[in-house]
């Protein structure tokens, strides 16, 4: 076709890019993408991560190419049923935006991407096409939300900005998101002594987050709730962070679920399910060092009134997480997931492309199993070890809060479980290592889109249309 190509030793490998030149054209450049293996790709539950690929990977070399629009045409599509259609589209479409999107807010200068039409050919037409591409801007908004959370420096992203940016998501919906901000003086009320403990050594005052969504009818079936780790930095405390390999510099990441949590809840603001209510819970704080703070073999109480030895500082997730499960439980929801960047030892167990999840629960195990996939993020079921339980006996109080680096993520999910409620559907996801990508130096939005698919199952499985 009178082009100069490279793309010999293109063999189609999942995000390979080859771009040619096109002389004398309407179309100034052809590029192949590879999507990997055919069976993979045609297998809509396990496909979209390969066709995000493709879109990010289409939509980064546009930008850098300083394209003003783009079209996609897939291969073979017509050997695809209607439902993987739509999981490609809506991947594609998530890929893209994520491949223009650039995080400059801290950048002197900004150079914005001039992509702004994408057009995704031979992957169908209609209305089920538009509400997958509606559902790919919403969610992928989501991610955003979280990415820009998460990569948020600590002297600009403290607890009071955090409950700021929660107050914004309520009102950029404010037909289906109340939010509520519980000052220092209201949990003392409540007795949030763990979380206070951990806040006290902060000249920032600490702030729990609670954003509520109802869907536009009222009508509510299933309640449930999102509790996200919200520790803006965590220096250890008087347990500092010192070591070669402590990353004490990444750990403004360390409200990462607190940021998935608002990611999903400006998802869901904007997507509305039906049929169920959604409490997003964080306890915002730093884990600093000062004459006020909290002291190593410091006793705190919990607001179920349960005592914690402090003989670590440095694990002040469990106690954060502590009272924020404590008063989700109090809620009355239904089912409780919570998500916190909680152990390095998880980070050991699974690297960094999988968060580990706990539960006691077969039923949640499996929603939280295929809503993961679905979603394109590897999730992996962890054991609660009970036998570990007694290592967290203290001589002088009812627990202590760590006992040892064997086992440290199953230790922790093990405490945590101590402030759930008996019967509760409780699942603890530790998010340490997806959260953020160490080879770009970016967050990665993990597990935003999860999330949102647990939440929409929950639709399902109260009876009401998938619509
Ligand atoms: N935020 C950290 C967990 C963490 C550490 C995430 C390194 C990613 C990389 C958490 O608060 C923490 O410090 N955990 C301790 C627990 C230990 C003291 C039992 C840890 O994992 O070292
Ligand atoms: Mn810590
Ligand atoms: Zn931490």
């Amino acid at each position: 076709m009178g082009m100069q190509a490279d793309e010999d030793d293109f063999t189609g490998k999942l995000g390979q890019l080859s771009v040619v030149r096109l002389a004398s054209s309407k179309i100034k450049r052809l590029a192949l993408v590879g999507l990997g293996r055919a069976n993979n790709v045609m297998d809509a539950v396990y496909a979209s991560d390969s066709w995000r690929i493709l879109g990010f990977t289409a939509a980064r070399i546009a930008k850098q190419l300083k394209m003003c629009s783009m079209g996609l045409a897939a291969m073979d599509t017509n050997l695809m049923d209607e439902s993987s259609k739509l999981v490609a589209v809506e991947s594609i479409a998530s890929g893209a935006i994520l491949g223009t999107y650039e995080d400059t807010r801290f950048k002197s200068e900004a150079k914005p991407s001039k992509l702004t039409q994408v057009a995704v050919m031979s992957l169908g037409t209609g209305s089920d096409r538009d509400e997958a591409l509606r559902r790919a801007v919403c969610i992928t908004a989501g991610v955003i939300v979280a990415k820009q959370l998460v990569a948020a420096p600590a002297n600009v992203l403290t607890p009071g900005a955090l409950a700021d940016a929660a107050v914004s998501i309520a009102m950029a919906h404010s037909e289906v998101l109340t939010c509520t901000i519980l000052e220092k003086v209201d949990c003392e009320a409540l007795g949030m002594g763990a979380f206070l403990g951990v806040a006290n050594g902060s000249d920032q005052p600490p702030k729990f987050i609670h954003l509520k969504y109802c869907p536009p009818d009222g009508v509510v079936y299933k309640r449930v709730a999102i509790v996200g780790k919200g520790i803006c930095f965590d220096s250890g405390g008087y347990n500092i962070k010192t070591g070669a390999n402590c990353a004490v510099e990444l750990m403004k990441f360390d409200m990462g679920g607190a940021g998935a949590a608002l990611g999903a809840a400006s998802a869901i603001g904007a997507l509305k399910p039906k049929g169920v209510e959604v409490h997003f819970i964080s306890a915002a704080c730093e884990n600093m060092i000062s004459g006020k703070g909290m002291r190593p073999g410091d006793i705190v109480t919990a607001m179920n009134g349960i005592t914690i030895e402090v003989n670590n500082t440095d694990a002040e997730g469990r106690l954060t997480l502590a009272d924020s499960l404590v008063y989700a439980c109090r809620l009355r929801v239904d089912a409780i997931v919570d998500l916190a960047t909680l152990t390095g030892a998880c980070v050991v167990a699974l690297g960094h492309e999988v968060g580990g999840f706990f539960t006691p629960s077969a039923t949640m195990a499996q929603q939280l199993e295929t809503a993961a996939q679905i979603a394109g993020e590897k999730i992996w079921r962890m054991p609660l070890v009970e036998q570990y339980k007694q290592t967290l006996e203290s001589p002088i109080a009812d627990l202590v809060n760590t006992s040892g680096r064997d086992g440290g993520s199953i230790k922790a999910a093990l405490f945590l479980k101590e402030f759930v409620d008996p019967g509760m559907e409780w699942a603890h996801l530790d998010i340490a290592g997806p959260v953020w990508n160490r080879k770009t130096g970016t967050a990665t939005g993990y597990p935003v889109r999860t999330l949102v698919k647990w939440i929409d199952q929950q639709q399902i499985v109260a009876g009401v249309a998938d619509s």
